[in-house]
């Protein structure tokens, strides 16, 4: 079987979505997760876009060693050396230079006829190249450039020393046919095409983005570019999930391997899920919570009496445990380590008291904690580490007879505690307006759900905000049995967010 090689682009496109931009410690965290899993390649940022993102890519660079560290870089001179700059400490580095090739992009972003296009590619792959071995080149827009003109950049791009040529279907608007002929015509229209790695980045627009890429591997792609839970640009980028587990239940038709080691995937999907703030819908393949769920009597009674009825996929494989173990407020120290060990999760002394404590809290309030309850309480404990303001206290009044009122208490960055109280519509948007007369950044709630994680009266309830500032979304996320405090973290968490940013800016 020849290998594929999964390239991962969660933390560079898959940051792209809409609301989803990440810190440098949740962007090490995902990191190390894409390493367990065991992708080949971790694209982990654009250094030159900010210098937050540079220094997320140094930090990754630095510490996570097994996967190839890339960074991107448009064609031009100082994103290339941003490029570098950020990667050059990581075991395998690499480059990605990515000049657009399409008309509609060349006559009305980049303002540059076909010679300068050529030209710059070649430049910049070569001024890559001046600094590392691994080069990749993308094309943007390739499935709307012209043929002809796609030949003549490809090959400029590997006599430059380009060792991976990408062909990025940047709107999702190719379809499996079309792709592959596109493809077929490179493999017979480009002289020195053998000496790269062909690759391929398939949006999802028309929904059609893990077909293409899986229909590329029969005409000679040997690399994908995709994310955890198809997040990115606009509808998303082709599902890192859909693709390994396509390639591996059908190999009887796919003579490929990946190296993945599938039984990450549901981790690493709650893991991208829950820091990101982008839910995944309950029937995405692989891993939403319906996946592997049978409703109607007939699938049951088929299941029940022998799983491949209807399960072409073991779960298990995906790494879900179908444990329906549940601890509970006896349950001690040593059990509650040992379940989080097996979930997956290797936490310090320090971190495991917090969780610890917290469990204790939470099975005062709830009967039996579950799989999932542990893993929204983990996030919620560890993910609060790098605050300017700390929730401390919120208390609400409200009903139909009153006006909602909020008071809340948060300690600021200098460790002095202050207090406010403020009117609303209801409750929360009076906890809103309360925080917001403390911590005084302008910006604009946009978005607002809210979610029980696990089923009963006394489950958690898991609330998503987004919200706006300067023309930019931050997302927040927030976790407690009672949902009004649960909207009030939520509400903290997206704007220490905010509040990192303009620090950063
Ligand atoms: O979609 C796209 O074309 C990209 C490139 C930078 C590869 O993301
Ligand atoms: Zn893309």
């Amino acid at each position: 079987m020849e290998k594929v090689i999964i390239f991962d682009t969660t933390l560079r496109d898959g940051e792209q979505s809409a609301g989803a931009a990440l810190n440098i410690d949740e962007k090490l965290e995902i990191a190390g997760q894409l390493e367990k899993l065991k992708v080949d390649v971790i694209e982990a940022g654009f250094p030159i876009a900010s210098p937050g993102d540079l220094k997320a890519v140094r930090r990754i660079s630095q510490e996570v060693r097994g996967p190839t560290i890339c960074a991107l870089a448009y064609a031009q001179p100082k994103a290339v050396d941003a490029a570098w700059e950020a990667v050059k400490q990581a075991r395998h580095p690499r480059i990605h230079v990515f000049l657009s090739s399409s008309e509609v992009h060349m006559a009305h972003q980049l303002r540059k006829n076909r010679s300068q296009i050529l030209k710059l590619s070649r430049d910049m792959v070569a001024r890559a190249k001046g600094y590392l071995e691994d080069v990749e080149f993308s094309p943007m827009d390739a499935t709307r450039t012209d043929p002809v003109f796609l030949y003549k950049i490809i090959e400029a791009a590997i006599q430059a020393g380009a060792t991976t040529i990408n062909i990025p279907d940047t709107v999702g608007y190719t379809i499996p046919r079309e792709f592959c002929a596109l493809l077929d015509g490179i493999f017979k229209n480009v002289p020195n095409i053998n000496e790269a790695v062909v690759s391929v980045h398939c949006h999802n627009d028309l929904g059609l983005a893990a077909a293409n890429s899986l229909a590329a591997l029969d005409c000679g792609a040997r690399q994908i570019e995709c994310t955890i839970n198809g997040i990115g640009e606009r509808a998303g980028n082709a599902s890192l999930e859909e693709i390994v587990m396509a390639l591996r239940t059908r190999k009887d038709l796919f003579n490929y391997r990946t190296d993945i080691d599938t039984t990450q995937i549901h981790k690493a999907s709650r893991l991208v899920s829950d820091i990101t703030g982008m839910y995944v819908q309950p029937n995405k393949a692989i891993v939403g919570v319906n996946a592997f769920r049978h409703e109607s009597g007939i699938h049951q009674d088929g299941v029940l009496k022998e799983r491949t009825t209807y399960e072409i996929m073991d779960p298990r494989d995906v790494g879900l445990t179908g444990s329906t173990l549940t601890l509970g407020k006896l349950s001690g120290r040593h059990a509650f380590k040992v379940r989080l060990q097996e979930l997956g999760y290797a936490l310090t002394d320090e971190e495991l008291s917090r969780a610890f404590a917290a469990f204790k809290e939470l099975a005062d309030k709830k009967r039996e904690i579950t799989d999932r309850d542990l893993e929204a309480l983990v996030a919620e404990e560890l993910r609060t580490v790098s605050e300017t303001y700390h929730l401390e206290q919120v208390q609400v009044s409200c009903g139909d007879h009153s006006v909602p009122t909020a008071s809340v208490r948060l300690v600021g960055p200098d460790g002095t505690a202050i207090a406010d109280a403020a009117l609303g519509a209801g409750p929360v948007d009076a906890i809103y307006k309360a925080i917001n007369r403390l911590v005084g950044v302008p910006n604009e709630l946009i978005e607002f759900s809210v979610k029980s994680v696990t089923e009963g009266i006394d489950a958690i309830g898991e609330v998503t905000i987004r919200i706006q500032s300067g023309g930019k979304i931050y997302t927040g996320r927030g976790a407690a049995t009672d949902i009004i405090v649960a909207s009030a973290k939520a509400y903290m968490n997206a704007l220490n967010r905010l509040l990192a940013a303009m620090e950063k800016a």
